[in-house]
């Protein structure tokens, strides 16, 4: 009896033209509650899902701030006063030509 492995598919959940992405800013995606992250060199996305009850968290120029209870999260997604009191939940990114992808 042989075991197949299980290759795990990587999905894109969006696209961001490389062009929109400030150097030091973001980029929100209200609907997919996903906001791509650049700081110099460095892009990352988080999930604005807080991680308290689930409300969307807001992206300030300095912060991620949620509306329901007061959370607060840094640009990395750390927790900077609660309720909640885990960190938001990252995705990767690549870069692919013009444009990042963020893959899960
Ligand atoms: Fe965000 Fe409660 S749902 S602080």
């Amino acid at each position: 009896r042989f075991l197949t492995p299980r290759v795990r598919q990587k999905k894109t959940l969006l696209r961001a033209a490389k062009a929109d992405l400030p150097v030091h800013g973001a980029l929100v995606y209200k609907e997919a509650r996903v906001a791509v992250m650049r700081e110099g060199d460095v892009v990352y996305a988080l999930n604005l899902v807080c991680t308290h009850l689930g409300c969307t968290v807001n992206v300030t120029p300095t912060e991620l701030v949620c509306p329901c209870h007061g959370s607060s999260f840094d640009r990395q997604g750390r927790v900077l006063k609660g309720p909640a009191d885990r960190p938001l939940l990252r995705y990767r990114v690549e870069e692919r030509g013009d444009y990042f992808e963020v893959v899960v």
